[in-house]
């Protein structure tokens, strides 16, 4: 079958703003949207660029727009989203070239809510690791398989309008903290989302849940941070 992509292009050195090019594609409703791109750069235009590395959703690297929804180019097949396929950047984030944007101040708001275990309590004497019931690492299993593909944080209109707003995906990495019995650092955590350009600015869009390609909860996870915020229950 043809497909027909129609690819947002911009380069800096060369454009003043950025413009659409349509490439068509000899292929089948099980091609991956990341297949054709990949096509059009070995084939028509080898300057196209997108960032890819695992190619099989686990990496997280090629959050793109397609027809206007935020997905991962090597998870969306041809069958999914039809033959004719707009390619965009997410929104939220300056665009770098193409379809590549600027990931740095998503992980600014990545790093700032602590991503890290901390536990500053000797270790056990035994010399073993810090031991968890299965019950509660149940607890904050939803969120730790978050692959940082930012496909939350720019569907969030949230963000659109603040991008100082830690958005969704910090808010997803902090749950995995704030949950973990074994971490010691939940309210310096809750503190953080607790500040003007934190939690609060959630406003229940559900676009970060619909565009996680995890499948994560998201607006349920931010719910239980709001509620830990609230009530200082951990459970
Ligand atoms: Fe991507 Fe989902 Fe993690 Fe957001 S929560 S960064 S959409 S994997
Ligand atoms: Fe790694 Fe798609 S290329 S998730």
């Amino acid at each position: 079958m043809e497909i027909t992509l129609k690819v947002f292009r911009y380069n800096p050195e060369k454009d003043k703003r950025g413009h659409y090019e349509v490439y068509k594609v000899e292929g089948t409703e099980n091609d991956r949207v990341l297949d054709l791109l990949e096509y059009i750069k070995g084939n028509y235009d080898g300057t196209l660029s997108f960032r890819r590395s695992c190619a099989h959703g686990v990496c997280g690297s090629d959050a793109i727009r397609i027809n206007g929804r935020n997905m991962l180019a090597c998870k969306t097949l041809v069958r999914d989203v039809g033959e004719k396929i707009t390619v965009e950047p997410v929104l939220g984030l300056k665009i770098v070239k193409d379809l590549i944007v600027d990931m740095e101040p998503f992980f600014d708001n990545y790093k700032a809510v602590l991503p890290y275990f901390i536990n500053n309590s000797p270790l056990p004497e035994n010399g073993r690791e810090r031991l968890q019931s299965i019950e509660a690492r149940a607890r904050f299993d939803e969120t730790t398989k978050c692959i940082l593909c930012a496909c939350c944080t720019t569907s969030c209109p949230s963000y659109w309008a603040n991008g100082n707003y830690y958005g969704p995906a910090a808010i997803v990495t902090a749950h995995r903290f704030i949950f973990d019995d074994r971490d010691e650092a939940a309210s310096e955590r809750l503190q953080i989302l607790s500040e003007t350009d934190g939690i609060a600015r959630c406003h229940t869009a559900y676009n970060c849940t619909e565009a996680c390609p995890r499948e994560i909860k998201i607006t349920r996870v931010i719910g239980e941070v709001k509620m830990a915020m609230v009530t200082g229950k951990l459970d």
